[in-house]
Formats: structure tokens, C-alpha cells, sequence
């Protein structure tokens, strides 16, 4: 997959959902390349062991190298859309203990507001414990959490206004149901997604609401689908989202609009797979983004596997955006 897909923007008069090719996003959208954006879901702390190999069961091995960075599925995907130039404003729980300020002043440092976030006295950060593998790229991850969720009350007490796209994580099923209704009610014209990255008990609940759905390969697998397209459908008669996009790694992404026929975007490989920890998470932002900047969904779907492409051939995800447009892929 090799077309390069133009961000130019397109005459905001006549934009609208419809033309975008998804049914059901507000009628007030108006896609815009700065926007605001609010995500809801975790921030980590993610420990980084690079390995030479993923050891075998009871083994004992060096690390090459350590790390220690801010982690999170949507923390990370605002630190892209913050590097895209957008508002970007952080809610969910935190500790406070030391690893939190190390999170708070990651957030702030990438210019994402966190000033919202509800703080649990005598929680512990989440932590990951991520094994990279240098010959493969993959990363595997033991995270230990004992940091209790956001809850509905917590997203009541965030003003929305002004806010023009919500994000939510996937988890913690009953809570973000009730956020994912309060949001449609309270800013109607905020279009509102939702990352399924793995199966969780009840999170079909959450089906009802997102205009856009984002799942991954390992929440398509777990519900015994191995055809993409099988799935897509099968997630379109479940949910009122218009589109619904599936992350598929080293496959690339596939999309279906509500009615339409199943896409596909190639993935665009690095030369070297280094590291893929945050991928996904870098994906769900570059598609938000490419919406945003109405790109139609196809286009904003393979700009996005580009991007995350391009995560994979290199460490973390600072300063990514400013090479991806360095070098030309994006
Ligand atoms: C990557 C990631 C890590 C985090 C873990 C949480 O997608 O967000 O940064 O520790 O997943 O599940």
C-alpha cells in the first residue's frame, strides 16, 4: 500500500457528515484541523525491559536496555493528537503516589490538560511491566492495576463545552455506558468514539451510543472471528456506530461505513520492527485525526495505518508527527 493521501482540507460549506460516508456522526460536525478533543480512559506507567528475545518460562535473561515512560491507551492517542495540533484534555483516575506526578507532568509536558482528573488518596498508579524483544518488535505486557476506575460521576462533574470529539477506552462497562449517554446528551455535537481493544464481561453495553467504533484484532479474535469483514458486519448489526474500523496489525486496518462494503488499508511496514508498544493507540488517534480534517473514512483509515506503521520502526511515540513529516510519511 503505497497511495500518499492528501490533507488538504476540504470547503467547510458544504462538509457533513453524510459526505464523509457516515451516517449517523451530528449534524453540527464540522470537521476542522484544530480541534478539541477529550479522551477517557487510563494513564500508566510503562517499565520497558528490552530483551534481545522474548525468554522462555523460567529463564533468567539481561534487559539490553530499560525505559520508563508514561503509558496508556488513551493517554498515548492524545499525545499523537496533540502532536497533530489538536486541544487535547485528559479524564480518569489517578493516584497519589510519586509515579503520578511523573504521569501529570508527561501529560502536561505534551500540552494535555489533566487538570480534571480524579485523584484516589492511597492508590497506586497502574503499571506495565513490558518485555520488548529487539529481534521481533513485540511487546508483551504484565500491567498490575489497584487504582479504581472513573466513574460516571466523575465524567458528570467535566464540562463539555466546546468539546468536539469525545474518546472512550473501552472498560469499565456500566460507568462508560452512563458517560458514553451523558456525552451524546450533553454535547450533541461532539462526535463520540470508542476503542474496543480486548474483550471485557459486559462491554456490549458499550455498543450503544459511539458514532465510531475502533476495535482491535485481539477483541475481534476473542468473539471467534478470523475474517475481518465477518466481524465488521457482525459489529454493525450490534451497535448504532456508522463506522466501525478494525485494527489488524501487521495486516493493516479495515473499515466498514454503515451499509457499505468492507475496506482494506494495507498495512505500511518499517523497514525494521523495533517497537509496537502504543500502535494501536497511535492508530485510533491518526483515524480520529484524518476525520477531523474530513478526510473521508477510507483515506483517514490508511493515513492511520501509515502512521502506525511508522510508530513500529521507531521507539515511543515522541516526536513522532514531526518525523513522519520529515521523512514524507505522512
Ligand atoms: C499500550 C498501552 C501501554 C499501557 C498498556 C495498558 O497500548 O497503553 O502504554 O501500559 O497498553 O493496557
Amino acid at each position: 500500500m503505497s497511495a500518499r493521501v492528501s490533507t488538504r482540507r476540504r470547503s467547510s460549506i458544504c462538509w457533513g457528515s453524510a459526505l464523509l460516508g457516515i451516517p449517523d456522526f451530528p449534524a453540527a460536525f464540522r470537521p476542522s484541523p484544530a480541534c478539541r478533543v477529550l479522551g477517557v480512559g487510563i494513564a500508566t506507567l510503562d517499565l520497558i525491559n528490552e530483551v534481545d528475545c522474548y525468554p522462555s518460562e523460567d529463564s533468567e535473561v539481561r534487559a539490553l536496555s530499560q525505559r520508563r515512560v508514561r503509558g496508556g491507551n488513551v493517554a498515548n492517542s492524545l499525545s499523537v493528537l496533540a502532536q497533530l495540533g489538536h486541544q487535547c484534555t485528559w479524564l480518569g483516575t489517578l493516584a497519589d503516589d510519586a509515579a503520578s506526578q511523573e504521569v501529570l507532568l508527561d501529560l502536561e509536558h505534551h500540552g494535555i490538560d489533566a487538570t480534571a482528573a480524579v485523584t484516589v488518596p492511597g492508590a497506586m498508579t497502574p503499571t506495565s511491566y513490558v518485555t520488548l524483544s529487539r529481534v521481533s518488535g513485540s511487546r508483551t505486557i504484565v500491567h498490575h492495576r489497584d487504582l479504581p476506575e472513573l466513574d460516571a460521576a466523575g465524567f458528570e462533574a467535566l464540562s463539555l463545552k466546546g468539546v468536539q470529539w469525545v474518546h472512550f477506552e473501552g472498560r469499565n462497562p456500566a460507568e462508560t455506558a452512563s458517560m458514553i449517554q451523558s456525552a451524546r446528551r450533553r454535547a450533541p455535537q461532539a462526535v463520540i468514539s470508542l476503542e474496543l481493544e480486548k474483550p471485557r464481561p459486559g462491554i456490549e453495553a458499550l455498543l450503544a451510543g459511539p458514532h465510531l467504533i475502533i476495535a482491535g484484532r485481539a477483541y475481534a479474535q476473542a468473539r471467534g472471528f478470523e475474517d475481518p469483514g465477518a466481524f465488521l458486519r457482525d459489529l454493525e448489526r450490534q451497535t448504532t456506530a456508522g463506522l466501525c474500523v478494525l485494527g489488524w496489525g501487521a495486516g493493516g486496518a479495515y473499515l466498514r461505513a454503515r451499509g457499505g462494503c468492507v475496506e482494506h488499508a494495507g498495512a505500511h511496514a518499517p523497514a525494521q520492527v523495533v517497537d509496537t508498544l502504543g500502535a494501536g493507540d497511535c492508530l485510533n488517534a491518526a483515524v480520529i485525526d484524518g476525520l477531523l480534517r474530513a478526510l473521508t473514512p477510507r483515506e483517514a483509515v490508511v493515513r492511520a495505518v501509515r502512521l502506525a506503521g511508522l510508530k513500529c520502526g521507531r521507539i515511543g511515540l515522541d516526536g513522532l508527527v514531526a518525523e513522519a513529516r520529515r521523512t514524507g510519511w505522512f
